[in-house]
């Protein structure tokens, strides 16, 4: 496993995000602390639950087009972005002509996991992790040739719009002409659909939520009562987000020692954790275009929740 995000260069981050979302003006965190080893198992869990469609629906399109990526691509190294425990992955690992398999996220705990297993499935496949954060280490890549990036779950709709339009940028910069993505990116829908989702009956995404305060609490020694925070999970229609946000119940101060910090929650004071951004077709080509790639292929599952881009980055 290559090791890009050492220990310190991350509580060094970690700190510098704490320091900035919890001064501000609307109290913010970045959703990429909710992924220690057990946020990654939380979401795991999320992912089976009877609420959380985006998963189920992405198998689906893959099932129904990896040998139409295969196909379209050919390609021989694939390269996985927040691959998590990349358990869709295998549909493609089993669809197409690869020599090698890079799977790159910031949780070393899911990263091992599907290391071996992928590694035990194939064993004439070069399979190599990668610990890194897809916002700083796009220029660690492996080279081609034929290279497909693939970016699913519909993780770039945790970013804001302007870090996803540097992101899908940076993507087609550590790319050749020809080389390609695959994004997987939730598609609007009722509220009714959309909430449950990210507010589930068994409470595994609440639990997923303040996870993130866990993260503070054992790393930085903050002292965060989970008990006086509720999970929240709203659509903003204006943006077409879902907005996951931890609510005060009772006044509180909180200190962060590692970083100097009281910091202070009136009753209903929220903490905005993650946004989920969903897509429409025109909006996803547009930004694919913008950032240098032509969209080859848009595939949905039937009911048309979820979609898949193929695009080729253009010279
Ligand atoms: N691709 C998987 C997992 C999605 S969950 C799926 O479709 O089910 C999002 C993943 O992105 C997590 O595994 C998390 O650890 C990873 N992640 C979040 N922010 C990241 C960042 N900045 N850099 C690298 N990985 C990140
Ligand atoms: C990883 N990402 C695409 C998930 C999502 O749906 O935005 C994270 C998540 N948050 C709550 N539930 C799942």
């Amino acid at each position: 496993m290559k090791v890009l995000l050492d220990a310190a260069t991350q509580e060094a981050a970690l700190r510098a995000d704490v320091v900035a979302g919890l001064t501000a003006a609307r109290k913010w965190l970045p959703p990429k602390w909710f992924y220690d080893a057990r946020g990654s198992e939380l979401f795991e869990r999320i992912t089976e639950l009877p609420e959380y469609y985006p998963t189920r629906a992405e198998r689906a399109v893959l099932t129904a087009h990896a040998a139409d990526v295969a196909r379209h691509t050919g390609a021989r190294t694939l390269v996985e972005l927040g691959s998590g425990y990349s358990t869709k992955t295998r549909l493609l690992l089993e669809a197409l002509p690869l020599t090698s398999f890079v799977a790159m996220d910031v949780s070393p705990t899911a990263l091992e996991a599907a290391a071996e297993r992928i590694a035990a499935d194939h064993p004439h496949l070069r399979v190599d992790s990668v610990v890194g954060d897809f916002t700083q280490h796009l220029g660690h890549l492996p080279g081609g040739p034929g290279r497909l990036v693939a970016f699913l779950g519909g993780t770039i709709g945790n970013f804001e719009p302007a870090d996803r339009a540097r992101f899908l940028a940076g993507v087609r910069a550590a790319l050749e002409p020809g080389e390609h993505l695959l994004l997987g990116t939730d598609l609007v829908k009722s509220p009714r659909v959309l909430v449950p989702a990210y507010d589930d009956a068994a409470g595994v995404t609440a639990e997923f939520n303040k996870n993130v305060l866990r993260v503070l609490n054992r790393h930085l020694d903050a002292d965060f009562d989970l008990d006086g925070f509720t999970h929240v999970a709203l659509w903003d229609a204006d943006h077409e987000w879902i907005e996951m946000r931890l609510r005060a119940r009772w006044p509180m101060r909180v200190t962060v020692p590692a970083v100097n910090l009281v910091v202070e929650f009136t009753t209903g004071e929220e903490l905005r954790t993650e946004i989920s951004a969903k897509f429409r077709r025109e909006g996803v080509e547009k930004e694919l275009t913008e950032a240098g790639f032509t969209l080859d292929h848009w595939w949905t599952d039937p009911e048309g929740r979820f979609a898949l881009s193929l695009a080729r980055a253009r010279s």
